[in-house]
């Protein structure tokens, strides 16, 4: 990939930004186009590969990654579709804006992907689904592959999924950090160094993942392995937050306002 141009240099675009640096990965070049200068500053201050730039400029990428809320692409895409070089590719990290919409908004630009990345791309261990439109050769979606491999899985996916990995994976992290922080916390004051309170917790949630998914056991069984449940009455509310909270939000990202 020559150059990659961000329109939009927020959160996602630094996740991805510093997951490739991270990795000695860094595209040859990065131009990123935020409508708030000082957030383009910020990230060209990563590395001597990336500079802030015009929406003309990272619009005439080679590939185009956009990284802005579903309702302001309806003025944004208009905007640089004249700047698209033909052999261009569009990534969208949107959810919501399908590449029927999407192609709408882009004058019937057609070489699209979709992705939803999530955050602990930073550290290459992201869960990074993507969606490739009908549009995009072969050759293409391997460059865009390989360009995400640093980051961590990227799983070609069907696009009416890119939704449900909004809410299960990019948003996921969310509805742990602050458990695995006050775990943290309190490993500490019961005692445990700093280093050895992070070991803990991380080893905890990395074995209980895999317990639940990869033990064969069902579920009722790995949960019956231990019978001391300090936050058993808390369950029930805890799975309720999670139904009356990701449900109606999945159905906005999903149906048409
Ligand atoms: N963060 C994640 O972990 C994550 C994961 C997966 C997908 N995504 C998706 O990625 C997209 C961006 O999310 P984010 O977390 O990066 O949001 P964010 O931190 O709010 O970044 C968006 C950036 O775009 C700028 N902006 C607004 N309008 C613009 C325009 N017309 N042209 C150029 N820049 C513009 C914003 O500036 P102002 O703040 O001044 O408006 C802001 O700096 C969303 O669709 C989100 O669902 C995010």
């Amino acid at each position: 990939m020559k150059m990659v141009g961000f329109i939009g240099g927020g959160r996602i675009a630094r996740i991805m930004l510093e997951g490739w640096k991270r990795a000695g990965a860094l595209p040859r070049a990065v131009v990123i186009f935020d409508t708030n200068s000082e957030q383009a500053t910020r990230l060209a201050s990563i590395a001597p590969e990336i500079r802030s730039g015009s929406p003309a400029e990272a619009a005439s990428a080679d590939l185009v990654i956009v990284g802005l809320h579903p309702p302001v692409l309806a003025e944004a895409l208009p905007a640089i579709k004249g700047h698209l070089k033909p052999e261009a590719v569009l990534l969208s990290l949107a959810p919501k804006v399908t590449f029927v919409g999407l192609s709408n908004l882009l004058g019937g630009f057609s070489r699209l992907a979709r992705q939803n990345p999530n955050a602990p791309s930073i550290v290459g261990e992201g869960y990074n689904p993507i969606a490739f439109s009908a549009g995009v050769p072969e050759a293409e979606r391997h460059m865009l592959l390989a360009l995400m491999v640093p980051l961590g899985d990227c799983p070609v996916v069907e696009e009416r999924t890119i939704e449900a990995y909004a809410l299960i994976s990019a948003m996921g992290p969310t509805y742990l950090w602050f458990q695995f922080k006050e775990l943290k916390r309190l490993a500490v004051e019961f005692g445990l160094t700093d280093a050895a309170a992070r070991q803990a917790v991380a080893a905890m949630v990395n074995g209980a993942s895999a317990t639940l998914f990869e033990s064969g056991l069902a579920p009722d069984d790995v949960m019956d392995l231990v019978p001391v449940k300090p936050l058993a009455a808390d369950e029930a509310a805890i799975v309720a937050a999670y139904r009356d909270r990701l449900k109606p939000l999945f159905q906005k990202l999903t149906y048409p306002a």
